[in-house]
C-alpha cells in the first residue's frame, strides 16, 4: 500500500520556501504577497470596472481596480514587519515603512499590470521585485527575489529567490501548491510576442522581426506582460519584446516594476533579457519610474535581436550608449 503523504503536487508555497532554506523574513514577505493576491483576485472577479477618476505618474488613467490592488498590497506590506521601503507603479514616490534596514527588504511592485485588459476579460497580473535592505535603486542583478501572480482562467504564482523558477497554482482552498519546479527555457524558440506599434519600430527591430517571420516563428501576443512572459516560461521557449520605438526611445515598460523582475525570472530559467545592447539586470536605474526597451526569452533569440540592433543602429537606450556617442562626436 502506498504511504499517504504529500506528493510533489501538494507542496504549498510556504513549505517550498522552507525546504529551500529561504530566510524566514523573506519567506514571510513572499507569503504575505501571496495572501494579498487572494484579495486582488477577489476584487478582479467582483469589483467595479470603472475608472477611478485619477491618473498615475505616466498620465495613464487609473481604474478603480488599479487603486484597489495597490491599496491591498501596500497595506499588507506595511503590516508585514519585514519591509523597509516600498514603491508601486501607481505611486509617485518611495514609501518608507521602517527606518531600520537590518533583516528587512524593500519591494517594488506593479499591483495590476495590464489593467486596460480587464474590461475585455483578458489575463492580467501582479509583478514584484525584492531587494535586501533599504535601497531600491539598484541594478536588477541584486534582487534577492522576484515573482508574479497571473490572474488568468487559473491563478498562478511564479517565484524565484535565485535558485530556479517555480510555478504554483491556486487550488479550491485558495492555497498555492506546486505545479512546476525548476522551469527551464530552450536556447531558441518558435514563437514571438511583439509589443509596440510595428510602423514605429527602428531598423534593427524591424529586421529582427522580418527574420523571425522568415524563420516561420509564430506570433502569440496577448497584450499583457505577465501572461506573455508566462507563456515563454511555461512553453519553455519564445521571445517577448517591447522595443525602443521611433517616438519612444526607452520603450514603454518600466525597468523597476516590470522589466527587471521578469529579467530575473527568465534568467533563472536559463533565458536572457536585454535592452537591445546590454543585459537588463546590469542596468543602473537612474530614477524610480524609468523605462527600458526589453528583448526577453530564449538566449539565442535575444542575442540575435542584439546583433540586428548593433548592426543597424547606434545605442541610444542607455547612458553607456549616450557616452559612447558623445565620445565619438568629440574625437
Ligand atoms: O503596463 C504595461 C502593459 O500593459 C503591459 O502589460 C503590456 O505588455 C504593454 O503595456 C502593452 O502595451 P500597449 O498598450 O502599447 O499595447
Ligand atoms: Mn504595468
Amino acid at each position: 500500500m502506498s504511504r499517504p503523504g504529500k506528493t510533489k503536487f501538494q507542496i504549498d508555497l510556504r513549505r517550498h520556501l522552507r525546504e529551500h532554506e529561504v530566510d524566514d523574513n523573506l519567506t514571510h514577505l513572499i507569503c504575505e504577497i501571496a495572501e494579498a493576491s487572494k484579495y486582488i483576485i477577489h476584487s478582479l472577479r467582483t469589483g467595479e470596472l470603472g475608472v477611478a477618476g485619477t491618473s498615475n505618474l505616466y498620465g495613464e488613467q487609473q481604474l478603480e481596480l488599479d487603486v484597489l490592488a495597490d491599496r491591498i498590497l501596500r497595506k499588507r506590506l506595511d503590516h508585514s514587519r519585514v519591509v523597509a521601503n516600498m514603491m508601486s507603479e501607481e505611486m509617485d514616490e518611495i514609501i518608507p515603512v521602517s527606518p531600520d534596514c537590518e533583516g528587512k527588504y524593500s519591494v517594488a511592485f506593479d499591483p495590476l499590470d495590464g489593467s486596460s485588459l480587464v474590461d475585455v476579460n483578458l489575463a492580467v497580473g501582479t509583478i514584484v521585485s525584492i531587494f535586501e535592505g533599504c535601497d531600491l535603486l539598484q541594478p536588477g542583478r541584486n534582487q534577492v527575489a522576484a515573482m508574479y501572480i497571473l490572474y488568468g482562467p487559473r491563478t498562478t504564482l511564479v517565484y524565484s529567490v535565485g535558485s530556479g523558477v517555480h510555478e504554483f497554482g491556486m487550488n479550491s482552498l485558495m492555497e498555492y501548491t506546486l505545479l512546476h519546479e525548476n522551469i527551464t527555457i530552450e536556447p531558441r524558440g518558435s514563437l514571438y510576442s511583439p509589443g509596440g506599434q510595428r510602423n514605429l519600430y527602428t531598423p534593427g527591430t524591424e529586421a529582427f522581426v522580418t527574420h523571425l517571420e522568415e524563420r516561420g516563428v509564430k506570433l502569440r501576443y496577448s497584450g499583457g506582460f505577465v501572461p506573455d512572459i508566462n507563456q515563454v516560461l511555461l512553453k519553455g521557449q519564445g521571445i517577448f519584446f517591447y522595443p525602443h520605438l521611433k517616438n519612444l526611445p526607452q520603450g514603454k515598460l518600466r525597468l523597476l516594476f516590470e522589466v527587471s523582475p521578469m529579467a530575473f525570472l527568465i534568467e533563472q530559467a536559463g533565458g536572457a533579457a536585454s535592452n537591445g545592447h546590454r543585459r537588463i539586470l546590469d542596468l543602473q536605474p537612474d530614477k524610480i519610474h524609468g523605462r527600458s526597451p526589453v528583448f526577453i526569452g530564449c538566449k539565442e533569440d535575444v542575442r540575435l535581436a542584439e546583433e540586428f540592433i548593433r548592426k543597424l543602429e547606434t545605442d541610444q537606450t542607455s547612458d553607456g550608449g549616450k557616452k559612447r556617442q558623445q565620445k565619438a562626436a568629440a574625437s
